[in-house]
């Protein structure tokens, strides 16, 4: 078994590594962080996920130094780097910080580009480079130079570079997403394991949802400058906070209606609408693999259990296999909707074809609509 490293910045159990709170800047009189709050335990990877231009490297860079807030505090075990009045300088407050364009520096060697944070003695710098580049694959790479490299072993020198002087928060934007699709998994994982190792507190920018359902322990879900939902990713999947939340993960399915006393009705049967206002426009929202499809048996319909409410008839009208899945569209006989329905493996029904959808109860979301 390894030994864990010697931590040297040992945080207090109750405290977070890392604490946000009101953190806000605007450009030309145009918010782009609005209020973001968040925090981070040692040993913890936070994904900070939104669409492109929400606010996540803006709130990254007020985080590392290099951009300041408007409003807002930032604390590090403990200790404000940052508020109103106050700065610490990049270097002064024991972050570590990897981009998109992880630049090395070109003339210098491997190891000497993974040295370039340390301080102390030339021995135990040696070590520490030494020990790193082991754990990311590269050791007897020392002595090469960047250009030597392919994208996938700067990545990671860039990566040992910056752990090397064991910073107390690491703050990586969009840290893949140069590198190849074939190799990006295997380096998502072995990164993971290494921030895992090191024990720092990790905060990790991507625009991505499989990403950050892949690295995160807790996904803190942005848009519009704003944090609207935090949470393990688990939650964030199956208890999204809005329809946007929801559609932000994978592809989904919407059906409207007007909720009577606390319920629903739909050609899908009627559905629980609890606090939801009497008369008041709701969204039932399904992602594609909670459509169940069933067949027509010899002109009798379907056999639907009581969790799948009432059964709707549909044609097919598009199915495509896409390797792990098939995703199938219907056009749906009560009002000529669209509904898509994904399956594991293959199931490729014919255009045309009758087929009859029904909802999973236990798995749909209910919004009121948005205007
Ligand atoms: N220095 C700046 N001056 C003016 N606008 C900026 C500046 N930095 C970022 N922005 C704007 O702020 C918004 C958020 O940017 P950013 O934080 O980079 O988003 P994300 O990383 O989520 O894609 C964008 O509309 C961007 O154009
Ligand atoms: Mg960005």
């Amino acid at each position: 078994m390894p030994t864990p490293p010697p931590d040297r910045h040992p945080s207090r159990q109750d405290q977070p590594r890392l604490q946000v709170a009101g953190l806000t800047r605007a450009f030309g009189g145009r918010p782009v962080v609005d209020d973001v709050s968040l925090s981070v335990a040692a040993g913890q990877v936070t994904c900070l996920l939104g669409p492109s231009g929400c606010g996540k490297s803006t709130t990254l860079r007020m985080i590392a130094g290099v951009e300041q807030p408007d409003t807002g505090t930032i604390r590090i075990d403990g200790t404000e780097v940052c508020r109103p009045g106050l700065s610490l300088p990049p270097e002064a407050r024991s972050v570590g910080l990897m981009f998109q364009d992880f630049a090395l520096f070109p003339h210098l060697s491997v190891a000497q580009n993974v040295a370039f944070g340390l301080s102390g003695d030339k021995a135990a710098k040696a070590a520490r480079v030494g020990e790193l580049l082991e754990r990311v694959n590269l050791a007897g790479y020392g002595d090469k130079h960047p250009h030597q490299l392919s994208g996938g072993e700067q990545q990671r020198v860039a990566l040992a570079r910056a752990l090397a002087p064991r910073p107390r928060v690491m703050l990586m934007d969009e840290p893949f997403s140069g590198l190849d699709n074939r190799l990006r998994d295997g380096i998502r994982d072995a990164t993971l394991d290494l921030l895992k190792e090191e024990g720092t507190a990790v905060l990790l920018v991507t625009h991505e949802p499989d990403e950050a359902m892949r690295m995160a322990d807790e996904i803190a879900l942005m848009r519009g400058g704003r944090i609207v939902q935090r949470g393990a990713p688990y939650n964030i999947y199956n208890a999204p906070v809005d329809k946007a939340a929801a559609a932000f993960f994978s592809d989904i399915n919407v059906i409207r209606g007007t909720s009577r006393g606390a319920l629903t009705d739909t050609p899908f049967g009627a559905f629980l609408t609890p606090g939801h206002a009497d008369g008041g426009e709701v969204e039932i929202v399904i992602r594609p693999q909670h459509l169940k499809i069933d067949f027509d048996r010899g002109g009798r319909g379907p056999n639907p259990t009581v969790a799948d409410g009432t059964p709707a008839r549909g044609l097919v009208q598009r199915a495509r296999y896409l390797g792990r899945e098939s995703l199938v569209e219907f056009r749906m006989d009560h009002d000529g909707s669209i509904l898509t329905a994904s399956v594991p493996g293959v199931f490729l029904p014919k255009t045309g074809t009758a087929l009859w959808l029904m909802i999973r109860r236990d798995r749909c979301f209910v919004f009121p609509v948005s205007r």
